[in-house]
């Protein structure tokens, strides 16, 4: 039998850094948050959209309200996932870009036996961690870090027990991994860019005018 896959797209963020609302905003003809719904559409059996309370309709069980947090919102819609899934992945909406190939090889890393996969680039920039006065603590080794997106898949019952915590993080892999989960990088796409600040969003609508 072949697994149940479902996606979680999260657009319940008040786009704080972006200055307004970010996933109404227009792509190519239509909605930010609508790239990232046909490519979840298309990748599994079903699909859970979280958006701020305020623009759920009534009456769609697939469309439930979201937290105050990311993680606070990816449980709210892991709530409306049927509970035959056995493989759930979380999608940002905010990440137009992104592929059914790099959905495949999410869910593809979680069926050879991961308990969660991440798409993930190698970072070009040297990172810092730092304290809270700015001072720098450590230089992680450049080689062994991995800037990560979403999709991200996961067995279902691993993330429901991750996310059963209350934790927070800013990627669900985190709560896995907190737990003591299996997540595997697999190769993510630099194209697959978060819409996060107006240069994002202007850097995608040139991605789309050069393409056509
Ligand atoms: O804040 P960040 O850029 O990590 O948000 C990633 C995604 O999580 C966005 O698509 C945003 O709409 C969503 N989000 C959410 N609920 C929140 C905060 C963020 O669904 N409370």
């Amino acid at each position: 039998v072949p697994d149940t896959v479902w996606t979680i797209v999260v657009a319940a963020g008040s786009g704080q850094r972006f200055g307004m609302p970010k996933q109404y905003e227009e792509l190519g003809g239509r909605r930010l948050l609508d790239w990232a719904l046909e490519a979840a559409k298309a990748a599994g059996d079903g699909v859970v959209l979280v958006l701020p309370a305020a623009d759920v309709p009534a009456g769609d069980p697939s469309t439930v309200a979201g937290g105050a947090s990311r993680s606070e919102s990816v449980r709210h819609g892991l709530a409306a996932v049927p509970g035959d899934a056995d493989i759930v992945c979380v999608h940002d909406a905010a990440r137009p870009f992104a592929s059914a190939a790099l959905f495949e090889a999410v869910v593809d890393a979680v069926r050879a036996g991961a308990d969660g996969a991440v798409p993930g680039v190698a970072v070009t920039d040297t990172v810092k961690v730092v304290d809270g006065t700015g001072a720098v603590v450590s230089t992680p080794e450049r080689s062994t870090l991995r800037a990560v997106q979403t999709p991200q898949a996961f067995r279902a019952d691993v993330l429901r027990r991750a996310h059963e915590s209350g934790r927070e993080g800013t990627d669900d892999a985190a709560l896995v991994e907190a737990i003591g989960g299996r997540v595997v990088v697999v190769p993510g796409d630099p194209l697959n860019r978060k819409i996060t600040h107006p240069d994002d969003l202007a850097w995608a609508r040139a991605q789309i005018a050069s393409s056509r």
